[in-house]
């Protein structure tokens, strides 16, 4: 595997491997890697001719200082890890490399950030959109690997490769959960080992809302039920619950069409803020 800190050394590594038939497939992440990123590249392994992952903590994502700061670094231990399961490069970029000045640019997802993530954490989207474009500007994949645990995450990359016409098809990937549901997540290390037992709920409040839902129950009776459920459980503070159009994140009123409908959960335990959905 070759690694790269510099945008000029992994753009002349790229142009000399890249013929006209090379697909290149791109996994960005920001680290403490877990099954859950290992599987994207694995699925990028199996497609594409090139593997190119990409480790960046990216300052401008995070509206919280602290979970900035506490945001978990393992560089050494991701870097094997990329290099067992057959990454060919590893960028690993500082922020002064990517951000030598503060971005001027604001990206504007309209309605897709005014829900949830995006209602909640302010700025999140941009930040994400203008590290994605910057990232896909400098490794020009054919195909870029995005995990269905961010399912706004998903959307709004969608709409930033058809609104700036970039030449990227977008791969979503299953969410990789733990034996007990849990969603795998780099910020799970920061998990108590008691807090790490009562995450599971977050799980079987999904399931709890999937088969609610496809029982016939509406949207805003099932949100009723989940909200009921997590008062029962006052170590956790339910930020928000939203059952949704799949691919537009906005509420709906009733089920939609086959793997359509997405219930959408965020919640703290402890320090710790957690995301999660289904897709059914
Ligand atoms: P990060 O949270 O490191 O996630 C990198 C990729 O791994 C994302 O596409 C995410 O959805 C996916 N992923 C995380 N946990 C997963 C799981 N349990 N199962 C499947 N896929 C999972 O998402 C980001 O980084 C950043 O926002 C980034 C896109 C890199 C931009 O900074």
């Amino acid at each position: 595997m070759h690694r790269f800190t510099t945008i000029h050394a992994i753009r002349q590594h790229l142009a000399s491997l890249r013929t006209a038939n090379t697909v290149l497939g791109f996994v960005p992440t920001m680290g403490a890697l877990h099954e859950g990123h290992l599987d994207l590249i694995r699925q990028a392994r199996q497609a594409c001719d090139l593997v190119v992952a990409s480790i960046f903590v990216n300052p401008i994502q995070f509206n919280n200082p602290d979970d900035l700061a506490r945001y978990p670094r393992t560089i050494e231990q991701d870097s094997e890890m990329l290099e067992r399961v057959g990454t060919d490069v590893l960028f690993f970029p500082t922020a002064a490399e990517i951000y030598p000045e503060a971005p001027q640019l604001r990206f504007d997802f309209g309605d897709l950030e005014t829900v949830l993530e995006g209602a909640f954490r302010p700025g999140h989207f941009n930040g994400v959109g203008v590290v994605v474009a910057k990232l896909f500007n400098i490794v020009q994949p054919d195909r870029a690997y995005f995990g269905q645990k961010d399912l706004q995450q998903v959307a709004v990359i969608r709409r930033l490769i058809r609104d700036l016409s970039f030449p990227v098809e977008l791969v979503r990937c299953d969410t990789v959960r733990e034996a007990d549901g849990l969603a795998m997540s780099s910020r799970n290390r920061n998990l108590t080992p008691t807090e790490r037992t009562q995450a599971t709920a977050m799980y079987q409040a999904l399931q709890l809302a999937q088969s609610r839902l496809s029982e016939g129950q509406s949207p805003a009776v099932v949100k009723g039920e989940i909200l009921t459920f997590f008062e029962a459980l006052p170590h956790f503070r339910l930020e928000y619950v939203e059952v949704v159009n799949a691919d537009t994140l906005q509420a709906v009123s009733e089920t939609q069409a086959p793997g359509q409908t997405a219930i959408c959960m965020a919640a703290h335990l402890g320090k710790v803020r957690l995301i999660d959905n289904l897709v059914f």
